[in-house]
């Protein structure tokens, strides 16, 4: 038997390294970040591996102050804790690792297809993907792997109807979207940062082989639009705006690959996270259930806000002090690196009262899964969102009940918090 995220999990005083990957295997460390936030909000860490160590910024407050001064903590010297110099960042650079009023242009010429009047233009085609899948999962019988025959097989399909790839490809996709952001874990891929040698592909994208085959993928569908213009995203991003801007090709599929990573298991993780969240707590489960039968719409979508914080998957982000700088009584020097943790901050008690209660009437929940209210707020936020709509609406009228029913096993990352395998059972309607 599982329980939810566990506020007791500790790293313990002796064993405290928030950086090895292996510190998640059982979750997020709740006790030891909760710590942090109470007594050392911003705290320094340092790397074993050659890097030259971090500030850990912990509480909900300081994280939105770190994003939203741009000028005094920037994007654009990478954004995960690995250092990249010169030319290698240039090349694997995407639009994340831009500040503005660079990455105010870049976004205003990729923005338009993610607004949520956009998206929902593709709603049918991806409820019909999503009750295809819980159709085939009802094949199964009532045993089965929510991860593998559920949550893996939407998001990069879902996504790909978006983009104008066929479904066909779907699969590929998730291979490669996988081995990008599970470039720590051996399992996800042939070249584990960290366990293998990985320094020849230091200038692409996640440092992973993966990347190339996403360019080229890129390049393919690019020449397929090219004197044949297309209504999907890929067309559109392709196309000069009314200005006349238009992305270069390095851009674009730079930008390609982003999105196939970032479109891929962060979402898959949160659907996993939300049956889990709804499979122990029964009676929100047939709340739930009631209102996806009902379509009320309002009860549904405040659902998957409290899904989201409750999940929170992408664990920090990292930005570079330009200047030296104090936050909170802590003096920062010029050129440190500052992570912010977003599973953090979602559990931060000055925001949330009663954190570890999962609530999916909570309200206010200005969580910041996808980084609210900052110039790099999540592109894919309107999507994600109605993805797990729209899955909750096809899957819970189509089982009265749902349990855990085996060992989850979690993905080996410091970055994404994510299970690799959730037996459930659930009872067919
Ligand atoms: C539940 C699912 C998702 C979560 C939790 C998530 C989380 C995030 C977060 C926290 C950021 C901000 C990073 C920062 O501040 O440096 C971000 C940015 C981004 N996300 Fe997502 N994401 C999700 C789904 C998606 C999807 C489906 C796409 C597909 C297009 C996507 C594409 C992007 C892009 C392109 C950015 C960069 C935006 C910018 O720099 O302006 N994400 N995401």
């Amino acid at each position: 038997m599982s329980s939810g995220p566990d506020p007791t999990l500790d790293l313990g005083p002796d064993d405290l390294d928030i950086v090895d990957p292996d510190s998640y295997r059982n979750g997020f460390p709740h006790a030891t970040f909760r710590r942090l936030r109470d007594h050392d909000p911003i705290s320094w860490w340092p790397e074993h591996d050659g890097g030259k160590g971090f500030w850990a910024v912990t509480r909900y407050e300081d994280l939105l102050y770190v994003s939203q001064h741009v000028e005094l903590f920037s994007s654009a010297q990478g954004i995960t804790l690995e250092e990249i110099e010169g030319d290698d960042f240039h090349l694997r650079r995407n639009m994340l690792e831009y500040d503005p009023p660079e990455h105010t242009r870049y976004r205003r010429l990729v923005s338009k297809p993610f607004s949520r009047r956009e998206v929902y233009g593709y709603e049918e085609g991806i409820r019909e993907l999503a009750r295809n899948v819980v159709l085939d999962a009802r094949e199964l019988g009532s045993s089965f792997d929510y991860v593998d025959r559920v949550a893996k097989q939407l998001p990069m399909k879902m996504l790909g109807r978006l983009l104008g790839v066929p479904d066909s490809d779907g699969d590929w996709l998730v291979e490669q979207g996988d081995a990008l952001l599970g470039n720590l874990d051996p399992e996800m891929t042939q070249y584990p940062v960290g366990l293998t040698d990985t320094d020849e592909f230091k200038h692409i994208p996640f440092r992973s082989p993966a990347a190339l085959e996403l360019y080229r993928y890129a390049e393919q569908q690019a020449e397929l639009r090219k004197g044949c213009p297309a209504h999907d995203v890929i067309g559109k991003l392709l196309e000069p705006t009314i200005d006349g801007e238009r992305l270069t090709e390095l851009q674009f599929k730079n930008l390609f690959v982003l999105m196939v990573s970032a479109g891929n298991d962060t979402t898959r993780y949160t659907m996993a996270g939300g049956i889990k969240a709804l499979a122990e707590h029964p009676e929100q489960f047939a709340e739930l259930r009631q209102a996806c039968i009902d379509r009320n719409d309002e009860v549904v979508e405040r659902a998957v806000e409290e899904v989201l914080r409750w999940t929170s998957v992408t664990m920090h982000f990292r930005r570079t002090a330009t200047q030296d700088v104090d936050l909170r009584g802590t003096h920062i020097e010029a050129g440190d690196k500052v992570v912010i943790w977003f599973s953090s901050a979602d559990y931060d008690e000055r925001q949330f009262p009663d954190p570890f209660r999962f609530d999916i009437h909570r309200t206010p929940n200005d969580h910041v899964a996808f980084n609210l209210r900052s110039p790099h707020l999540c592109l894919g936020a309107q999507l994600a969102r109605m993805e797990l709509k729209v899955l909750f609406e096809e899957l819970l009228p189509r089982i009265e009940s749902v349990e855990i029913d085996g060992t989850i096993e979690r993905l080996r990352s410091n970055f994404i918090c994510g299970m690799k395998r959730l037996p459930v059972k659930v009872a067919w309607a």
